[in-house]
């Protein structure tokens, strides 16, 4: 498994990982979209990852975390950390993460918040404290999308996309995931000006599928 510091962009293929087209059929992703907004720069490019990881033969569900009701992580402990794989919030996660345990992989975008995730995607992540991450992610993979303004010039360069890496690679850790990769997109304007990283998402959503194929 890949630490994030070794990993910064991308999907590592070599032709020995990649599985050939038609061999891909029903793998299930599960595509957490963590921007609020519908149709902006972060819901592109993870459109454009899915129609590729489509094009591969494999079924992705999307979730649109502000379409949930989530309640955030009161620490309570009475889950004692996933151990008695029980929150007291009956909200939106139990139906995610009944879609969740019948995945074989994710991808998660999120826009770059104050150097961070947005807080959907916080909100998502602390409640998975309250359940037991390796039942339900072990042994799967996982992609992560970041999408960042990129428009300013700032005294001191932002590890905004960084951060966020660390974050999920923290994640994968703890739930015994393999963190595949990661793209990072930049805009000043909306990506849809930006051919390169919308082809870039199309491509990297068919490779995650080879690859993933490959891995199981
Ligand atoms: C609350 C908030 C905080 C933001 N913080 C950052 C930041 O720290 N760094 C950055 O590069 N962009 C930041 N942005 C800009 C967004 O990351 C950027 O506009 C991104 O393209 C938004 O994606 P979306 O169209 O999916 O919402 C912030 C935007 C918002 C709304």
């Amino acid at each position: 498994m890949f630490k994030y510091s070794q990993k910064p962009y991308g999907l590592c293929v070599t032709d020995d990982k990649i599985t050939p087209k038609g061999e891909n059929d029903n793998m299930k992703i599960i595509a957490l979209m963590g921007s609020p907004k519908l149709s902006g720069n972060t819901a592109r490019l993870l459109s454009q990852f899915v129609n590729g990881a489509r094009a591969e033969g494999s079924e992705v569900d999307i979730i649109n975390l502000q379409e949930q009701n989530i309640h955030p992580c009161d620490a309570c402990d009475m889950c004692a950390c996933g151990e008695k794989d029980f929150c007291v919030y009956n909200d939106s996660m139990r139906g995610i993460m009944k879609k969740i345990a019948e995945a074989d992989a994710f991808v998660l975008a999120t826009p770059v918040w104050w150097t961070g995730a947005s807080s959907l995607t916080k909100l998502f992540l602390d409640r998975l404290y309250g359940y037991n991450t390796n039942k339900y992610f072990g042994g799967k993979s996982i992609y992560l999308i970041t999408m960042l303004y990129d428009g300013r010039t700032y005294a001191h360069p932002l590890p905004g996309a960084d951060i966020v890496g660390y974050v999920i690679q923290s994640v994968s850790d703890f739930a015994g995931m393999e963190f595949l990769g990661h793209l990072r997109g930049a805009s000043s304007g909306g990506v849809l000006e930006d051919a390169k990283l919308l082809d870039k998402a199309y491509t990297e959503g068919k490779n995650f599928v080879r690859v993933m194929s490959h891995a199981k």
